[in-house]
């Protein structure tokens, strides 16, 4: 067997070890979203933008685009972990194609924490992060819908 092949199978079999590892800890469905997130992606011109920080210092940045009063197209982006990705996931498909205060009351950290089957508590501030990130760039929709010219000054 060549160096390369060597490599290439010890790098298979410490992929094959970390997801029997993380499925211990994970549901199926955050798996699934850490590995394939729905809507993560950085949208141009949004009509409500916003980030939050979590308690342990990752960042999540959230868009919508809205159109009367319904929810066309979130995404989000985000430096944290895989679980803060599997969060924003459900954080957006539970936004998506919702009313404006539809998505304000549906979208919290215990709907994500259903979507995703749990998560250990150690972890459940992804899912708070995930839920402000959303509630914020619904909150900055409402703002510059009242003063629509503020958001082309708005900071990115
Ligand atoms: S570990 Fe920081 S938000 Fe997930």
């Amino acid at each position: 067997m060549s160096e390369k092949q060597n490599i290439d199978k010890f790098a298979q079999s410490l992929q094959t070890q970390i997801l029997e590892q993380l499925k211990k800890q994970y549901t199926k469905e955050v798996i699934d979203r850490w590995q394939n997130p729905h809507n993560f992606r950085r949208m141009e011109n949004p009509d409500g933008q916003a980030s939050a920080k979590g308690s342990c210092g990752d960042t999540m940045e959230m868009f919508v685009k809205i159109k009367n009063d319904r929810i066309v197209d979130c995404s989000f982006q985000t430096d944290g972990c895989g679980t803060t990705i599997a969060c924003g996931s459900a954080a957006t498909d539970l936004a998506m194609n919702k009313s404006f205060t539809e998505a304000l009351g549906t979208v919290s950290a215990g709907e994500i924490l259903k979507i995703l089957g749990g998560l250990p508590p150690a972890d459940v501030h992804c899912a708070q992060l995930a839920a402000e990130a959303m509630r914020r760039a619904l909150a900055d929709y409402l703002y510059h819908k009242r003063q629509g010219w503020k958001k082309y000054y708005r900071k990115d």
